[in-house]
């Protein structure tokens, strides 16, 4: 048995390596596939005029396939802020300073999935040009979306006339209910021909770079890893800067059972997109881990707060596992980077109220953390590192940049009495035992589901070869299934 669930995670993990693998050229090969669109237009091939133009899209599983996650490479002249299922995801770097040309920068997007329908959502900004008459210049909207499936498979649509355009927002954006009213997209270009020629180039972070390997589960009590009342801990890490260094940026990957909130020097900055007390939730909070990336540090020193919840086991509606683990890779502006990863040094604050009352607790209040092990324990695994959910990147006029998330500190904290996830029937793909040698726990065990912790990780070509001569072994030992 242990073999065919090996060969599953071997043919998953060459999928999602082939995918998803930075270092190829993955989303800029795939991006030659999709076409440039906008709203209609009477010249749109030249001109659109400057404006605001929203773009729907609603994708559903093939028979008897369960959605999982989705990879999307993305662009927009002049810039994009995109949705998945109502959750924001990201959208253009705005780059320091702001520039027009941001459309040359795509953004490579991970999300969690709905098994069965799914909608993404977009709106795209084109920008006046001054120096023309009119200020009217090209617009266009660009991307590529890869579907994986939980059994390994995948599909790819782009854009195209299959998308749904309004010029006029409505108010229950980004998940609107009624699209009765919106047009067919146009198409001006496929990629590569019109004003962008193929410019795009996605120069986002190497998604394998940063992820919990080193980090330990952390909790408030020791034993959380077995049980844990309902409620909230908050965890806190300070990091002051080199003497001699400034720092440009973090990326945080962070995941909790069952649910978290992130702040950044007292600013909350996002949760995971899955909302852990939906009833009909296949994909858990903690299976896959939220990748957030933040741009506003500060010089000397950075606090980052996670207010994080336990609740009730799903099934039997009493205590369960209770855990947190993050790793935090701060990119300073000399090009070296320190990485966090969650352990004793941290800090935790019992119980506070909100994610509020957590940020301003003074250090003096808060206590060590209990460590609960490393990462790959029982009865987690190993996580997919995924939703990679910005608000940080969207600067929405006349909107909230929480929109789309809730903060649980600026609004209710989510119910505790509400069951939730202990018990996921949901796998993506089996456990990956991460770097060869050093995985904690062996492929035979990891897949067993009884622990109810599964999901992979998304690693890639430093395994593949491993991968692959293992296949012919394993393919040479067919009887043995
Ligand atoms: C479309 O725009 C281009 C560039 O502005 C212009 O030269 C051309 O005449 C326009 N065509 C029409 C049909 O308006
Ligand atoms: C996705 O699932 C959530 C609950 O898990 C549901 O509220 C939402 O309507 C779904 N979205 C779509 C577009 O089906
Ligand atoms: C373009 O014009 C607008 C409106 O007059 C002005 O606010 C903006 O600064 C101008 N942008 C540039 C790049 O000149
Ligand atoms: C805790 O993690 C930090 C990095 O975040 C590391 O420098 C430190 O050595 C770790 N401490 C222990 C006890 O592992
Ligand atoms: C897109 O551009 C508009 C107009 O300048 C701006 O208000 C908005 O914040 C931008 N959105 C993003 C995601 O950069």
């Amino acid at each position: 048995m242990w073999l065919r669930a090996f060969l599953f995670a071997l043919y998953v993990h060459v999928v999602a390596c082939i995918s998803l693998f930075p270092g190829t050229t993955f989303f800029d090969t795939d991006l030659t596939q999709a076409q440039w669109i906008w709203a209609p237009e009477s010249n749109l091939t030249s001109t659109a005029p400057p404006g605001t133009i929203g773009f729907f899209r609603t994708f559903t599983s093939p028979a008897g396939k369960t959605a999982s996650a989705a990879s999307i490479a993305i662009t927009a002249d002049n810039n994009f802020t995109l949705w998945v299922n109502g959750h924001v995801v990201g959208a253009t770097f705005p780059g320091i300073p702001a520039v027009d040309d941001a459309w040359k920068d795509g953004q490579a997007l991970i999300a969690s999935l709905n098994a069965t329908t799914n909608t993404l959502t977009a709106i795209a900004v084109n920008f006046a040009d001054n120096s023309t008459v009119g200020g009217v210049t090209p617009a266009g909207f660009l991307a590529f979306v890869r579907v994986f499936y939980t059994d390994g498979s995948t599909t790819t649509f782009t854009t195209d006339t299959s998308w749904k355009t309004t010029t006029t927002l409505p108010s229950d954006w980004p998940l609107p209910a009624d699209t009765s009213a919106f047009s067919t997209a146009e198409v001006s270009f496929p990629y590569g021909e019109g004003p962008w020629g193929t410019s795009v180039t996605i120069t986002q972070a190497d998604f394998s770079a940063l992820d919990l390997i080193n980090s330990q589960w952390i909790w408030s009590t020791s034993s959380a890893a077995t049980s844990a009342p309902a409620g909230s801990v908050g965890f806190r890490k300070t990091v002051p800067s080199p003497s001699d260094k400034s720092p440009a940026y973090a990326i945080i990957v962070a995941a909790a059972d069952n649910f978290f909130a992130f702040y950044l020097n007292g600013r909350f900055v996002s949760s995971p997109p899955d909302d852990p007390n939906s009833a009909d939730e296949t994909v858990y909070g903690w299976e896959y881990a939220s990748r957030v990336t933040v741009y506003d540090l500060a010089p000397s020193s950075n606090t980052f707060d996670f207010f994080a919840t336990n609740f009730l086991s799903q099934t039997s509606n009493t205590e369960s596992p209770a855990g947190f683990i993050a790793a935090i890779q701060i990119a300073y502006t000399d090009g070296t980077t320190d990485v966090i990863y969650t352990n004793d040094t941290w800090l935790q604050a019992t119980s506070p109220s909100s994610g509020s009352a957590l940020v301003a607790m003074p250090d003096t209040s808060l206590d060590t953390v209990d460590v609960l092990g490393e990462y790959g324990m029982s009865p987690w695994g190993f996580v997919s590192v995924a939703d990679t959910l910005d608000a940080s990147r969207v600067f929405l006029s006349g909107n909230d940049v929480e929109d789309g998330i809730v903060d649980p500190g600026s609004s209710a904290v989510p119910a505790l009495s509400a069951t939730a996830s202990d018990t996921p029937s949901f796998s993506f793909a089996q456990t990956f035992t991460g770097p060869a040698g050093s995985a904690p726990s062996s492929s035979s065990s990891g897949p067993s589901q009884t622990s109810g912790a599964s999901g992979a990780r998304l690693v890639c070509p430093e395994v593949l070869l491993l991968f692959v001569g293992l296949a012919q072994i394993a393919a040479a030992s067919q009887t043995l299934l």
